[in-house]
């Protein structure tokens, strides 16, 4: 990456840029009817429910990384989508900073709370989860907010976002395998009208390798893996944890 105006290296790429703008679109207006309801208890599709018991089941996998008391800590959900983890978060006693590109998902975000008595612990934005005005986190989590940036605009967000956090960055990537390859030039996890930007497949070996090249990365260690599959569902979530004295 070139350094920009000032000597400062800039934050995001262009391609970065281009596809949350993408995302917008997608997350806001395209498929926000679809999402709303996948991400509800409504019923769905039988396609449509492998993917929310996959969701459910990364979700819970996600908190189980995290302290079961998370009184005092300060978490960011990094492309929260309608909550759901910022919830279970924040119900753990965190302060939660939950943002989205979406500005209609956020707002039903906004309304699935409004009744939970969590509004002192969970604060809703609009914008890029890289925006450094949302302040410093213990944890940051950013589930499937970055299956759709390449590999190297993966690395440089988690990059910008470990410079504001203390202790553990969890994300999920989606795995570089045949079967998900095969699934998507199916495209049958939404149809034509409503199908999400194209997900990027990471292989893992790459991304440990330009996870292990990124300065701003040298503090934080692959802690964990696990992957979740479920039907039309599948997910690699990684720990990154900065190693504290006493503790691997
Ligand atoms: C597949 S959804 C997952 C939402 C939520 N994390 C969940 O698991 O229910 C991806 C979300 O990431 C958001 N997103 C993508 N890129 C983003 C960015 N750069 N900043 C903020 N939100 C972003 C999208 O708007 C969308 O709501």
């Amino acid at each position: 990456m070139t350094d920009g105006i000032l000597g400062l290296r800039p934050m995001t790429s262009t391609t970065y840029a281009a596809r949350r703008s993408q995302l917008e679109t997608y997350f806001d207006r395209t498929a926000v009817e679809a999402w709303a309801r996948l991400t509800s208890d409504a019923p769905v599709s039988r396609i449509r429910a492998t993917v929310r018991a996959g969701r459910d089941a990364m979700r819970a996998e996600l908190l189980s990384w995290l302290p079961a008391d998370l009184t005092g800590r300060r978490l960011l959900d990094a492309g929260c989508g309608t909550g759901a983890l910022a919830v279970e978060a924040a119900r753990r006693g965190a302060a939660v900073v939950a943002i989205d590109v979406s500005p209609t998902l956020v707002g039903l975000a906004r309304e699935r709370t409004a009744g939970l008595g969590l509004a002192g612990r969970l604060d809703f934005r609009v914008g890029d989860m890289l925006d450094p005005g949302t302040g410093t986190f213990d944890h940051v989590v950013a589930m499937d907010s970055l299956i759709h940036y390449r590999c190297p605009d993966i690395v440089r967000a988690l990059a910008a976002l470990a410079e504001r956090t203390g202790e553990s960055l969890l994300f999920t990537v989606a795995p570089r395998t045949a079967l998900l390859t095969a699934m998507h030039a199916a495209g049958r996890l939404f149809p034509r009208g409503d199908r999400a930007p194209a997900i990027e497949p990471v292989g893992e070996g790459a991304l440990r390798r330009r996870l292990a090249g990124e300065p701003r990365l040298r503090e934080f260690r692959v802690a964990r893996t696990r992957r979740v599959n479920s039907g039309f569902y599948l997910s690699n979530a990684l720990e990154l944890r900065r190693p504290r004295a006493g503790r691997p």
